[in-house]
């Protein structure tokens, strides 16, 4: 019954007598896990059943009977293991929204990884086999394998190197003690330290001094995983989850770097963005009027600050409705003069889009029924929330007409001819968010006392003449397919809720003592430790016991809203402009999310601490989590910033893929031009940062190749320094720039870590050895940022900067040789046309200097830009070389 096939080892160890158990409630003599049988091996797979011994756990239900365990060597490094029902019937991250690779499969005498069994009680372990370092061990505790609730757990080495299990907002090294990180998508408004945010990243990056392995569990299912050193005597990580099945990847490294690009390889290489989206982008919540967006417009052109990208948040919208516009305030020809006005001065246009739909008469509600693309609950009634609107309804992503409907409301609304012509897209209260309680049985009892929507302010004539627009005040006439005539006549009455009747069987409950399921998936024995008041799983969002189509429940689906909604808007983005790079920003996402959005981190607040904590989330989402194109809001979302604060955070967030100045309707405007110490440090971070942009987009363009992170922690550049493994108050922009922000209040000062290495300072040039120690920056004005170049780089850089992007590349490069201390550089450079989708022309170099001689080899064409740029000077830095100053190329 038994074979062992040569080359894979199977090993048998006796651990029966060392089981140890957290589960309180269940007796050691009933929870011993399952025992391994029928075991069958092929060239580079096993699979096994397995028996639960005895009568289970029974902790949270019954347990799973027989269990089916499959193990593949998939590449050289990576493993995947599946344990699941033997009928393999359970609900499981599904393809359409998560492809699995695809692979060959290796034999395991190959693998980097070696998996080894133990039969009775189960536990297996995946070590390094070039070391034999066991990297994960569920040996000697019980696999609980229930209706609603698996656990595993596995030993780690004490005080382990863990990155990872997002989404977070506590520190990149995450703690080991008495830990939880719950993921679970959550509207986590102010991003509270140790709770659930906005997405769930499944996945954890492990260093240790031998080398660096990834684990990701592809499950959608809300989850605690606790990371613990008291609770079982020893190290351990432990999987709670509450549905879904145990599906592992096990990534071998052994770089972080190689761990970063095998991840990469299951989830998806990131969407490359368009080169215009990394120019600096202004948006606020409550900008009260179209005069008011034009006027910040042109008040950064006159400050002199290059203004890349308008974004408008929900006030554009009549009465926050999605796909509807408030033609008082915002007219459709005065939204037109603006988007003419920016595309005139090579600026662009983003506007938000939120998923949930009013529940109103108008098109986008109508158009939505028609095509039966609403949650609906399980007695058929629509499935009702309470979001900016009002009373509201959520699309079914999974339902075979979404997109058909996503793309076409995207179309009209969006279409130059009918609409308003964006650039980019803008998605939010995409967990998917609501503000109604549970159980949220009266919705619009709930809208009225929280007063969404509210009576916006009243438009008003425009204060004064803007140059560029017409000067039209009152005579508007509504066109285009936002201006429904019913839509404004339901909305001009403020205190009135349109609420369709609903069908007969509406008012039954959602559940009752004879819906048992319907109960464990509302409240699931298990409770994670879900954010919020309550804790309650449908609690200010879609209810776990809502079905999508293909009868998926919300209660497994729930964490992949927001990625079905990155997925589709993108499509409907590509219908637009086929040929088009699509630009969106979302807040929710999950594992993958990164093949067609970027991220931001969601609504901090103006404080020193959100500050300093923006830089961990950023290399979360970048190095992690495969979402390169990340920020936070820069100067702080919620409360008042100050203009040191706001400074320091210009300067930070120039440093940062996507870049963005965004504030809350409650707090006080914070456009770089409201202060001039932050006008002075916003002048010089984007001027540093647009001569560093086709840095940052080479950077990202081999991201989306291959993986390699665009913004990496300083470990991932010295892995072997001890020192680095915390450091997450500095950074490497791209993998040659270490930025270390001044991150004390009002200070001037900071300590900053310098590995055993040669460094250059950005601004001077001059060298810094470091000898892994801090060395203190003491007078670091306001408006600057410690910058160094890594010895050993080729660093190209634009020889001035412009006020848009399209300026910026006309300008020539220059290329700084930043020599090591072996005398060598290497360096890379990659332009295409920035906006198409696959960069049409386009020209790869790169850049070797050693003993006086640079060397480039070239792919593509020389100049895709067709504007006669060339490298027009080349600095070699060395320690003790003096600078040269270098010929024409
Ligand atoms: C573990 O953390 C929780 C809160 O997260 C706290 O209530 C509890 O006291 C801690 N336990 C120990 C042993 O520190
Ligand atoms: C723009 O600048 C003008 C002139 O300084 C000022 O009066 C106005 O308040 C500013 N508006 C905005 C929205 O920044
Ligand atoms: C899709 O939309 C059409 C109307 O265009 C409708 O007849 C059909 O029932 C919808 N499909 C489903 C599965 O709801
Ligand atoms: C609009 O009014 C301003 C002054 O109020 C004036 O300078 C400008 O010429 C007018 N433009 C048009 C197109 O009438
Ligand atoms: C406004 O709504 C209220 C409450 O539903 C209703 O009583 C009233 O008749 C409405 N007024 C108009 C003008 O529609
Ligand atoms: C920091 O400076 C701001 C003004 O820019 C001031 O309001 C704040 O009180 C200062 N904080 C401390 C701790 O001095
Ligand atoms: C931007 O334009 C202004 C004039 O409009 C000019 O003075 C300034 O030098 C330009 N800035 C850059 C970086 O080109
Ligand atoms: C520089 O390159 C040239 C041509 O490849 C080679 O002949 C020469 O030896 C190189 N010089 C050094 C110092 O390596
Ligand atoms: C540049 O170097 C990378 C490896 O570092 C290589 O994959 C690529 O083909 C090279 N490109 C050119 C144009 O030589």
């Amino acid at each position: 019954m038994l074979t062992v096939l040569p080359g894979l080892v199977v090993q048998f160890i006796v651990t029966g007598c060392t089981l140890l158990f957290t589960v309180t409630a269940a007796s050691k003599s009933k929870c011993n896990g399952y025992s391994v049988y029928n075991i069958k091996q092929s060239i580079f797979q096993l699979e096994a059943n397995l028996q639960l011994i005895g009568e289970g756990c029974g902790i949270y239900g019954p347990d799973v009977p027989r269990l089916a365990l499959s193990v593949t060597y998939e590449t050289d490094t990576r493993l995947h293991v599946i344990i699941q029902d033997s009928e393999k019937e359970r609900y499981q991250v599904p393809t359409e929204v998560f492809p699995r690779p695809n692979f060959a499969g290796v034999d395991p005498k190959t693998s980097d990884l070696v998996f080894s069994l133990t039969e009775s009680p189960f536990g297996f372990t995946v070590s390094r086999s070039s070391t034999g370092e066991v990297l994960f061990d569920t040996r000697g505790t019980a696999l609980i394998f229930e209706e609603q609730y698996l656990r595993l757990q596995t030993w780690l080495p004490s005080g382990p190197n863990i990155y990872g299990l997002g989404e977070h907002f506590d520190t990149f090294r995450l703690p080991t003690d008495n830990y939880t990180r719950t993921l679970w998508a959550r509207d986590s408004d102010g991003v509270p330290y140790g709770e659930n945010l906005y997405g769930s990243h499944p996945v954890y990056f492990e260093h240790r001094m031998g080398g660096t392995h990834g684990v990701l569990l592809l499950n959608s299912n809300g989850m605690d995983v606790k990371i613990d050193r008291v609770s079982l005597g020893r190290q351990n990580l432990e999987y709670n989850i509450i549905g879904g099945i145990l599906d592992l990847y096990f990534f071998a490294g052994p770089d972080p770097t190689h761990v970063a690009k095998q991840y990469a390889d299951v989830v998806g290489r990131p969407a490359m963005v368009p080169y215009w989206s990394l120019g600096f982008h202004q948006c606020r919540f409550s900008y009260r009027d179209w005069f008011e967006v034009a006027e910040v417009i042109a008040n950064y052109s006159s400050a002199g600050i290059p203004l890349e990208t308008m974004w408008t948040d929900i006030d554009y919208m009549e009465h926050r409705s999605v796909f509807s516009l408030d033609q008082l305030r915002f007219p459709i020809e005065r939204m037109r003069e603006i988007v003419h006005n920016l595309h005139k001065a090579n600026q662009r246009y983003i506007l938000m889009v939120d998923p949930a739909i009013a529940w109103q008469d108008y098109e986008a509600f109508n158009k939505g029924l028609e095509l039966d693309i609403f949650l609906r609950n399980q007695d058929g009634s629509l499935h009702e929330g309470v979001v900016w609107p009002g009373v509201t309804v959520f699309p079914d992503w999974f339902h075979v007409n979404a997109s058909t409907y996503w793309i076409d409301m995207i179309e009209k609304n969006f279409n130059p001819e009918t609409g308003i012509d964006i650039d980019g897209i803008w998605i939010d209260m995409n967990e998917p968010a609501s503000m109604c309680d549970f159980p949220c049985t009266d919705a619009g009892k709930q809208a009225r006392k929280l007063g969404v929507p509210p009576d916006p302010p009243p438009p008003r004539n425009p204060p004064r003449h803007l140059p560029g627009y017409s000067n039209l005040t009152d005579d508007s006439k509504p066109e285009g397919t936002f201006l429904k005539e019913n839509h404004l006549l339901y909305r001009q009455n403020a205190s009135f809720v349109y609420k369709p009747k609903r069908d007969a069987v509406a008012d039954l409950p959602r559940w009752n003592a004879s819906t048992p399921h319907l109960k464990g998936l509302l409240f699931p024995h298990y409770r994670i430790r879900n954010g919020g008041p309550t804790g309650i799983l449908s609690d200010k969002t879609v209810h776990t016991d809502v079905m999508h189509m293909n009868e998926l429940m919300e209660y497994d689906v729930h964490n992949l809203y927001g990625t079905m909604m990155s997925s589709i808007t993108r499509q409907a983005m590509l219908r637009r402009r086929p040929d088009l790079k699509p630009f969106i920003i979302t807040r929710s996402t999950f594992a993958g999310a990164g093949r067609h959005v970027g991220k931001w981190l969601g609504d901090n607040a103006a404080r020193w601490d959100h500050y300093r904590s923006s830089i961990a989330g950023m290399l979360n989402f970048a190095s992690i989590f495969q979402i390169p194109m990340t920020g936070s809001d820069v100067c702080g979302f919620k409360l008042a910033t100050t203009d040191k604060l706001c400074a320091r955070w210009t300067t930070l967030g120039a440093f940062s893929p996507f870049y963005r100045n965004h504030n809350h309707d409650e707090a006080p405007p914070q456009e770089f031009y409201r202060w001039p110490l932050v006008t002075e440090a916003a002048k010089y971070a984007i001027s540093t940062r647009y001569r560093l942009l086709d840095y940052l987009y080479t950077a990202l363009h081999q991201q989306s190749l291959d993986g390699t992170p665009a913004i990496n922690p300083l470990w991932y550049i010295y892995p072997r320094d001890k020192s680095t493994f915390p450091i997450d108050l500095q950074f490497f922009y791209g993998n040659c720039i270490m930025v270390s922000p001044v991150t004390e209040e009002n200070s001037t000062k900071v300590d900053f870590y310098v590995p055993d290495d040669l460094f250059y300072d950005f601004e001077t040039l001059e060298s810094l050895r470091g000898h892994g120690d801090f060395r203190t920056a003491s007078e670091v004005p306001f408006n600057r940022i410690p910058l160094h170049i890594r010895g050993g780089c080729i660093v190209p850089l634009r020889v001035e900067s412009a006020n848009t992007t399209t300026e910026l590349r006309s300008k020539d490069f220059e290329l700084l040789v930043a020599l090591g201390p072996d005398g060598t550089a290497t360096g890379q450079l990659y332009v295409d046309d920035g906006v198409t989708i696959d960069g049409g022309k386009k020209v790869h170099l790169n850049f070797s200097y050693a003993q006086g001689n640079l060397t480039s080899s070239v792919v593509g064409e020389v100049d895709p830009s067709e504007a006669g740029v060339h490298i027009s000077s080349v600095r070699v830095i060395g320690e003790g070389l003096g600078l040269f100053h270098s010929h024409e190329l």
